[in-house]
Parts: structure tokens; C-alpha cells; sequence
């Protein structure tokens, strides 16, 4: 017989509504929801259900994020987290779904980089996963292949306008990779900012003895992030095309993205906690510290960061995503002392997310719904795993989160449970935190004990997207 959970007493929270209600979770799948102390709800509890009480809390739809790189090779080096680590991480932070980068590398196929990426992940995870894939080598046996990816639940394909010599693509791959797509239905994700140009301003940078964390946000300049936007919106449009424009950091980019919106366009946007909740001022932190917080697009001085949050409540921008990609202090972004050019890229964050968003319904920035839905949602609408995921409703997927929305926590490496010896937000204090997580109705966090397991997790295949006008 099915196993049967009811989630009792919470406050249901989705991006649709919030309804005072008990869930009925039968083996893997929500089937009900009822009135708190209904007749139909108490019905429920009878027999040997397994009951989660939920009384003062929040049920909410375990977190979708979108932007994950576990194990990347980068910069000489690897990300910290393994499948493992990053996605018990995750689920400690109330995110039950992530969606990671499958890479291509240059000479090689689409299908040798999934399969890559299948090693590294299979029977490692904590809980559910899925992936996009980097095109490195836009040619016409990639262009063939991502209408196979397609088809297999691969259905979003990132290329970078940055990076040249490693991922970088040229307007004329990046078009014909956008022609496919609108062909096959896939959705570009593209990294906007242009990398031919900021390659000549890191290299003058150096030539001048700036060597220092801080100058990588100098030479990555808010009007070259602008720049590419603009031009990857416009190659969207010249191939009718959607487009998703990930980790968009400056005011200026977001602009480019409320003009195409505004014309009707197919046109997402994605930013990250970093850039809403840091700024220029920890890259510019004494000594080498500023080497903590070294992503692209990087963080900006702190004006860009009410432009985003307008952006979120305009939905100018739809997804809020970690981009997590951790790289050791010691060890990891020590490549770079001496010459910024040379540390790993990226910041630690998958555990991080849900919280921080949560802090911005406490601080009135955004609303509880729409804290699920730039978080839960829309991600999975966008990436098309709706509504099996990013929701609470009957047939979905029983990832559910209980949540303590008046617990005090201090976020810091000494508690957190990413592999990363540095947390970006140390010693900042949040209000609201996970007290339990189910993932498919397995318990994975029972009262703050980690009760998951690696291999808990399935591969998830996609549709295609889910959110276009
Ligand atoms: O700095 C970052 N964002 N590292 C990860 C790779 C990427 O561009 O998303
Ligand atoms: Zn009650
Ligand atoms: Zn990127
Ligand atoms: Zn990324």
C-alpha cells in the first residue's frame, strides 16, 4: 500500500494563493488539499498515516533553483561541491529541485558533455536534478544535436558572450544557435557581457599593477553587460527566438531587458542573492578578501541593487537563481593573488537562496507569493518542469518545505553544510529558516536532522519552456 502523509496546520504558501490547509501526500505525489480541521482533512489522519505537524509555519514548494555548477572545471581548478554535498546543501536550504550546466567541450559533442555530466550526478544526489547544457563549439553536428536534446529533456542551451578561448561563441554561432531554437523549442540562455572588450581592459588592468580583487569589477564594466544584452536580444529577435539572459547584475542590462519586455517579447530575465544582497564594497575588502566575492557578471556598486529589486517586482525580471559555483579560499581562489584575472569565478550559494529571499518578505521588499514564485514557480515553468515542481497542488510532486518564518539564524561556514570553507554572507543575520523538507514524500530534513540520502535524487527530464507570452 501507498504510504500516506498529511502535512497539518500550515499556512500553504504557492505563487497563486495562501489557504490555511492540510496536505495529503500519498507515496511520492501531493493528492489533497483540505481546510484545516475539516472533516475531509481529520479523515485523513486516521490509521497509520505519518503526520507533519506544521502548526505556526509556512508549507511551501521546495526551491527550484535553476543556476547550479557542482563540479565545474573553472579556472584551473574544479568547484567544491560535489553533487553530493551541494545538493544536501540544497535541500538544507529549502531547494529540493536544481538544474546544473552539462558542459560541451570544444571538438567534442553535446553527448559526450551530458553523459559527463551523468557520471558526476547519477546516484549522487539528495535530491531531484536536471540540466541545461553549455554549448563551447556551435557547429552543425552541435546544431543537430540540441534538437536531440530536445527531445530527451535537455531543453535549454547557455552560451556565453564572455570567456573567449573557453566558452566563448561569436555572434554568428550565437545566431545560428538561436535559429535552432526556435526550430526545436529549446530555450538560449545567454551570459551577456562582452568578453572581446573586457579582455582588453583586464590585460591594460594588469599592465598598470592593478592586481587586486577589486579591479575585476572595474574592467567588467555595467555598459559591457549592457551591450551584450542589448545584442543578444536583437540576434533574438533577427532569429525569433526567446531569450533568457542569465545573472543579470547591472541596472543598465536590466534596462535593455524592460525595453524588449515592453515591446512584448519573448525576453527573461535571472538575477542571483549576490548581486540583490553584496556590492562592490566586499570586493573592495582588505588584503585579498575581496577574492570571497569574484563571480560574472560581477557585483556592482549598491544602486544597481534596488534596480533589481524593482526589477523583481516589476517582473522586468522572473527568476531569482544562485549561479552556485564555490571555490575555496584557501586553495581555490588563491590562484589568483597577484592577478584577479587568475581567480576562479563564482560564489557559493545553493543553501543560501530561499532564506535570503525570505528576509526580503520580512524587510517588505517583495511579497510571500511572490517569494515563491520568482524562487519556486516560475523557475519551473520556465525550465518546464511545472507543475510537477515549484508547486502544491494536486498530481504535483510531494517537495514540500516546512518553514519557520520567526526563527533567528546567523548565517556562517561554521553551521553551513556547502564544501566551501567561506560563506559570502558571513555573520549576517536572517529571519525565517527550514525546519523540515520532504522530497518526493521522503523525509529529508526532519526537524533540522538531516535524514536524506544520496541517490535519493532523480534525473528529471524537461519539457520545453513553459512561460513564453
Ligand atoms: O562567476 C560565475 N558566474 N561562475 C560560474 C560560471 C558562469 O558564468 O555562470
Ligand atoms: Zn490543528
Ligand atoms: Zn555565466
Ligand atoms: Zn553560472
Amino acid at each position: 500500500s501507498t504510504e500516506r502523509t498529511v502535512v497539518r496546520g500550515g499556512l500553504v504558501i504557492t505563487a497563486a494563493e495562501e489557504i490555511h490547509a492540510d496536505v495529503l501526500i500519498e507515496g511520492s505525489r501531493v493528492v489533497a488539499l483540505a481546510a484545516h480541521e475539516s472533516a475531509v482533512a481529520e479523515s485523513w489522519t486516521t490509521g497509520d498515516a505519518r503526520i507533519v505537524e506544521a502548526a505556526g509555519k509556512y508549507v511551501i514548494p521546495g526551491g527550484v533553483d535553476a543556476h547550479t555548477h557542482m563540479e565545474l572545471p573553472f579556472g584551473g581548478t574544479a568547484a567544491s561541491d560535489t553533487f553530493e554535498t551541494g545538493t544536501r546543501a540544497a535541500a538544507w536550504g529549502g531547494t529540493t529541485t536544481i538544474v546544473d550546466f552539462a558542459v560541451q567541450s570544444v571538438g567534442h559533442s553535446l553527448r559526450s558533455g551530458l553523459d559527463a555530466w551523468h557520471a558526476k550526478a547519477d546516484a549522487q544526489c539528495a535530491i531531484d536534478y536536471a540540466f541545461h547544457m553549455i554549448l563551447s563549439d556551435v557547429n552543425e553536428d552541435t546544431l543537430k544535436e540540441m534538437d536531440v536534446l530536445v527531445e530527451e529533456g535537455v531543453t535549454s542551451f547557455k552560451l556565453f558572450m564572455a570567456y573567449p578561448g573557453v566558452f566563448y561563441s561569436d555572434d554568428g554561432q550565437i545566431l545560428r544557435a538561436m535559429q535552432r531554437s526556435a526550430g526545436n523549442g529549446g530555450l538560449i540562455m545567454m551570459h551577456a557581457e562582452n568578453g572581446i572588450a573586457i579582455d582588453v581592459l583586464v590585460q591594460q588592468a594588469l599592465a598598470a599593477g592593478h592586481t587586486d580583487p577589486r579591479y575585476h569589477g572595474e574592467v567588467r564594466k555595467a555598459l559591457l553587460e549592457a551591450e551584450a544584452t542589448h545584442r543578444a536580444i536583437q540576434l533574438a529577435r533577427v532569429a525569433g527566438s526567446p531569450l533568457y539572459v542569465v545573472h543579470v547584475s547591472a541596472e543598465e542590462a536590466l534596462a535593455e531587458l524592460a525595453q524588449a519586455r515592453d515591446k512584448g517579447l519573448n525576453v527573461f530575465g535571472e538575477t542571483c542573492p549576490q548581486y540583490l544582497f553584496l556590492s562592490t564594497d566586499n570586493l573592495a575588502e582588505p588584503g585579498f578578501e575581496g577574492a570571497k566575492y569574484v563571480c560574472s557578471t560581477p557585483l556592482r556598486p549598491k544602486e544597481h541593487q534596488e534596480a533589481l529589486w524593482r526589477g523583481l517586482r516589476t517582473n522586468d525580471l522572473q527568476v531569482v537563481s544562485t549561479d552556485h559555483c564555490p571555490f575555496c579560499f584557501t586553495g581555490q581562489k588563491d590562484l589568483g593573488r597577484g592577478d584577479f584575472s587568475k581567480i576562479p569565478n563564482g560564489l557559493p550559494g545553493v543553501e543560501n537562496r530561499m532564506d535570503l529571499l525570505h528576509q526580503a518578505v520580512v524587510d517588505g521588499r517583495i511579497s510571500r507569493r511572490r517569494w515563491i514564485e520568482i524562487a519556486c514557480a516560475t523557475p519551473a515553468r520556465m525550465f518546464g518542469l511545472y507543475p510537477r515542481k515549484g508547486t502544491i497542488a494536486p498530481g504535483a510532486d510531494a517537495d514540500i518545505v516546512i518553514y519557520d518564518p520567526h526563527a533567528e539564524q546567523v548565517v556562517s561556514a561554521e553551521t553551513h553544510h556547502m564544501n566551501v570553507d567561506y560563506s559570502a554572507y558571513e555573520g549576517k543575520r536572517l529571519t525565517g529558516r527550514v525546519e523540515s523538507v520532504l522530497s518526493r514524500g521522503e523525509p529529508v530534513i526532519t526537524d533540522r536532522t538531516y535524514v536524506g540520502r544520496a541517490g535519493h535524487g532523480q534525473y528529471t527530464p524537461r519539457s520545453t519552456c513553459q512561460y513564453l507570452i
